[in-house]
């Protein structure tokens, strides 16, 4: 008898635990298109059919664009830089946003190991929270390798505040 009850609770709960982090990773809000965890963090919000969330798919791009070459591809890491995916399963928001601004040297074992000081590049700093956002959801593996099978449509805020950011065409 108690045997059976043991199935029937394993047959109910969900195929995998939902863990800590990616419950407190999820959406309880959102602005324009945006989305944040209950601290009031950026985060990712991925409907049924794996379509993301415009930041989601905004920081594909440009953790593609401008990370991936050390970092690996779908932040898998390399064999010169870290797994970002693995990275944000510990790291905070403040630091993640830090370490990129300030750069960081690993001078260990007679290698030089660096990473950039970002803090002025406007490619980087104008798309952070989407690049966060997108790293965030590999971490939780809400998100497989690759490009985002969907995604949602850019808002007209996110727009506007890349334009403020980035400022004119110089
Ligand atoms: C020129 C190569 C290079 C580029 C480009 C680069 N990084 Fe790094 N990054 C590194 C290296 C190397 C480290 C590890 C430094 C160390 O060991 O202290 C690192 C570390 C980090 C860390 C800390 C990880 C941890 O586990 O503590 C974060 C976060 C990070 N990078 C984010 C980024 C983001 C986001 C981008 C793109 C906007 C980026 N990096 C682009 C080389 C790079």
């Amino acid at each position: 008898m108690a045997v059976a009850v043991l199935a029937a609770l394993t047959l109910a709960a969900p195929a995998r635990a939902e863990s800590d982090k990616v419950a407190a990773d999820k959406a309880v809000s959102s602005q324009d298109g945006k989305f944040f965890d209950a601290n009031g963090e950026p985060t990712y919000k991925i409907g049924p059919d794996g379509k993301v969330d415009w930041y989601t798919y905004s920081g594909f791009q440009r953790y593609s664009a401008e990370c991936l070459r050390c970092h690996g591809p779908d932040g898998m890491g390399s064999s010169y830089a870290p797994a970002l995916a693995n990275s944000l399963k510990t790291l905070s928001y403040g630091d993640f946003l830090s370490t990129v601004a300030n750069g960081r040297k690993n001078l260990e074992g007679g290698q030089e190991k660096v990473m950039p000081t970002l803090g002025l590049d406007k490619n980087v700093m104008c798309f952070i929270d989407d690049i966060y956002i997108y790293l965030k959801a590999r971490s939780d593996d809400a998100l497989g390798r690759g490009r985002p099978p969907g995604k949602e449509p850019k808002s007209k805020a996110w727009e506007e505040g890349v334009n403020a950011c980035m400022g004119p065409p110089s």
